[in-house]
């Protein structure tokens, strides 16, 4: 992967200086509270996402990524939820 992507990073190890809140947000799933990451734009909140996600499967918790931008209606949204859900079957690593 080169050093200047702009695509969202997928593991802890790629993310500079977020282990602190993934572990954060991992507790707050772990929980079963509702959170929201909230910032400007490329501040890395897919990313930390994505890398939670990933320590998540790797305890054994399902983690699905769906994104909903430019998703309309409840049709539209359980489309992308159906979606997101196969591909996670298809995807994951154990
Ligand atoms: N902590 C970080 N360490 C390394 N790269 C990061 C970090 N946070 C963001 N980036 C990089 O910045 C860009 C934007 O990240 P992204 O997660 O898509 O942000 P957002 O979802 O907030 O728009 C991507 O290229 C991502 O790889
Ligand atoms: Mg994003």
């Amino acid at each position: 992967m080169p050093l200047f992507s702009l695509h969202p990073k997928e593991t802890t190890e790629d993310l500079f200086g977020r282990e602190q809140e993934i572990k954060e947000l991992i507790n707050l799933v772990r929980e079963k509270r509702w959170v929201a990451i909230l910032g400007p734009r490329m501040v890395g909140k897919t990313s930390l996402i994505k890398a939670a996600n990933r320590e998540l499967k790797r305890m054994g918790i399902k983690a699905v990524y769906i994104n909903l931008w430019g998703v309309r209606g409840a049709h539209g949204l359980l489309n992308a939820i159906a979606e997101g859900l196969n591909r996670e079957e298809y995807t994951a690593e154990d």
